[in-house]
């Protein structure tokens, strides 16, 4: 079935006249992106050239890591991570190695209890990193070459360590030094648009999840995107929060009322942060997990200042139930939800508070995909990364730079004195 959006509870803040205007406008945005694909292949993110002719060196290794670790590492940061963790941390996997994620913070504290938590194990590593210059996955590959180095001999660290990176870059250097096997992170691709090239395929297929499958959800939406230029989930969701954004609706709030979606909640974060806030524009993306949040940030959801806009990810088939039996001994004062399966109370408590939120005077838009899958994140990645072109391009900015990171990075070089 694929994803569904319901925009009705935000199309009607929007006039229809600017609707029909817009749609036009964000159709010929879509269309321009893929004529400059065909023309300069300027969207790498959904390479066959690099990801796909990769793909059998990445299942092959992805093997043999599944068959002989106990930890695997995903070293990388931002874009160079988030996608591949938004699907593992989302998904049952099959029995295989416990994955950990370094290259992503500067804690003494994580790295140690990280380090600590490998003794004694089968580790591989896989280091993303696209120009490896960014400090966190740099240095953590550093201290890992040297826990590796005082466990393994050479030959065994080269078979167990991967490496993800740019042609000509310092990492392709090192890979090709010390027989570290190297993946192709397209120079055309920002990180955050990486997720269909080896730096989310390999973590996904070390994790033990079908790519093949979560590429086939990407071919569903590119198609769709393609063929439906005015009327795919993408280009209308980008229109709307850019109509919205025009009339002070300068926050989003993704939410979800399926935790499984925490770690895709980020990633979208890091898309839209990353690519819209710059020239001192940009809608302010801010993630909540329901119902939890609802105890805290749902106070302000529902009265506070009305700047929010508000995108609901859901999900048809809950993939578990969970009963509540009949216990009138108890006397708890539950006896209402007697014989009601957790599927049900999640979708109905998601459902009232969309409607009171919408009733609150937040307009609210949602996603729907009929089960978390690797094919429905295939789906909501590729929608989504188009609707951020799409979003920006409408804004009046470059979707797919990021001097503002860049700048703090410079910053904090100098105060490491590099
Ligand atoms: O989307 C982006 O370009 C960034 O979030 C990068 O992915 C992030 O800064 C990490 O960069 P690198 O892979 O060069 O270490």
């Amino acid at each position: 079935m694929g994803i569904v959006i319901d925009l009705s509870r935000a199309e009607s803040y929007l006039g229809e006249d600017e609707l029909r205007e817009a749609r036009g406008r964000a159709a010929a945005i879509c269309r321009a992106l893929y004529e400059k694909e065909d023309k300069d292949r300027v969207l790498g993110w959904r390479t066959e050239e690099t990801s796909v002719l990769q793909l059998k060196q990445i299942k092959e290794k992805a093997a043999e890591i599944r068959r002989e670790a106990d930890v695997f590492v995903i070293v990388g940061v931002g874009g160079s991570n988030q996608a591949a963790r938004g699907v593992i941390e989302a998904l049952p996997r099959p029995k295989g190695p416990k994955i950990v994620y370094l290259g992503n913070t500067l804690s003494p504290y994580t790295i140690r209890r990280t380090l600590e938590g490998m003794e004694g194990k089968s580790v591989y590593i896989n280091v993303i990193a696209k120009n490896f210059e960014t400090l966190e996955p740099g240095s953590h590959f550093r201290i890992l070459r040297q826990w590796m180095g005082s466990r393994y001999s050479k030959e065994e660290m080269a078979r167990r360590i991967v490496v993800t990176g740019t042609r000509g870059s310092r990492l392709e250097e090192i890979a090709e030094k010390e027989g570290y096997l190297f993946l192709e992170f397209p120079l055309s691709v920002g990180g955050r648009y990486s997720a269909f090239t080896p730096v989310g395929l390999f973590p996904i297929a070390a994790a033990g999840l079908d790519v093949d499958e979560y590429l086939a959800g990407m071919a569903a939406a590119l198609k769709d995107c393609r063929e439906h230029g005015e009327d795919n989930p993408a280009v209308r969701y980008a229109l709307v929060r850019q109509l919205l954004y025009g009339r002070g609706y300068d926050i989003e709030m993704m939410v979800s009322f399926e935790p499984r979606y925490g770690f895709f909640t980020k990633w979208w974060v890091q898309l839209f942060g990353e690519s819209e806030g710059k020239d001192k524009k940009g809608i302010f993306p801010a993630a909540s997990v329901y119902s939890e949040d609802l105890h805290s940030i749902g106070q302000y959801m529902q009265e506070g200042r009305r700047n929010l806009t508000e995108t609901f990810v859901s999900v048809k088939e809950p993939g578990a139930s969970v009963t509540v039996e009949s216990c009138p001994e108890y006397g708890d004062g539950f006896d209402y939800l007697d014989g009601m399966d957790f599927g049900d109370i999640n979708r109905a408590a998601e459902k009232a508070t969309l409607e009171a939120h919408a009733r609150g005077g937040v307009p609210c838009i949602r996603f729907e995909a009929d089960r978390v899958s690797e094919r429905s994140f295939g789906e909501l990645y590729y929608y989504f990364m188009v609707a951020c072109a799409v979003s920006g391009e409408l804004m009046g900015v470059n979707p797919f730079d990021q001097e503002g990171v860049e700048e703090y990075k410079r910053s904090m070089f100098a105060a490491l004195g590099k």
